[in-house]
């Protein structure tokens, strides 16, 4: 397998400075010198410099859960590309959701945002992902190829390849209810097909589709078996140490 698995902790609005700190010691400690798997953790915004501070000299990256498409300028409340570089931010999760569904951003919205992430040499992680209703009425494919059409439009193809996408469905964020290994790999396979489609087979053998959506320690090392599945954006079970390390080790 050519892809490298790709764990990301997606702290969302959680901890405070000082836990921010003690688990990234934590991680430091047990995870620090991973290289086989990819690592990286999303805290909040304001906790970005000094978790990365916090995680210098480790194989452990940082990034952020959002950012704005502009470099600079009147746009009050927002951050740019260029400030989280500054800060020592790597990757920038990008339409996870809750800012889909919660702040209401468009696809349009994350496209622009996609497009300057990867202007900025920051990596994204994309997320997709259906509603329980989209899913019950059959509608998870198309769902997320307007998702994956929208927010990846006029990306190049090497820049598509150094992208990375999260499936989430919305149904599993959260909830306690993962989606079983085969439902996973089933959207996991279409998305690259929506990638070989639109850049062909070797861009598509190379982008890392991570899973999101309830993942722990229990069921990480099911989900990351499938042979599409190339790691995991794992919200709840990021915040804690031990979760976090054994989904790492079972990567
Ligand atoms: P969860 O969140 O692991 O708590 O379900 C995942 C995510 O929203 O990225």
């Amino acid at each position: 397998m050519l892809r490298k698995i790709f764990i990301a902790g997606n702290w969302k609005m959680n901890l405070t400075l000082s836990a921010s700190l003690e688990l990234s010691a934590g991680l430091r400690g047990q995870i620090g010198g991973v290289s086989d798997v990819e690592v990286a953790v999303c805290p909040p915004s304001v906790y970005v410099q000094q978790v990365a501070a916090a995680l210098k000299d480790t194989n452990i990256g940082v990034g952020a859960q959002n950012v704005y498409h502009k470099d600079k300028g009147a746009f009050t409340g927002e951050i740019s590309t260029g400030m989280l570089l500054d800060i020592g931010a790597k990757y920038v999760i990008l339409g996870h959701s809750e800012r889909r569904h919660i702040l209401h951003e468009t696809n349009e919205d994350v496209n622009l945002k996609t497009l300057a992430v990867l202007a900025s040499g920051l990596t994204p992680i994309v997320c997709v992902g259906e509603l329980l209703a989209e899913r019950e009425a059959g509608t998870t494919e198309a769902v997320v190829r307007d998702q994956f059409e929208g927010s990846f439009a006029d990306v190049s193809a090497s820049d598509m390849k150094r992208s990375v996408i999260a499936y989430e469905p919305v149904w599993a964020i959260g909830t306690g209810k993962v989606a079983t290994p085969d439902q996973a790999e089933e959207v996991h396979v279409f998305v690259r097909s929506l990638i070989e489609k639109k850049y062909g087979k070797e861009v598509a053998e190379s982008v890392r589709i991570q899973y999101g959506g309830s993942v722990n320690d229990e069921n990480a090392k099911e989900i990351l078996a499938k042979s599409n599945v190339d790691g995991a954006l794992v919200g709840g079970a990021s915040l804690k140490v031990e979760p976090f390390v054994k989904i790492v080790k079972s990567a």
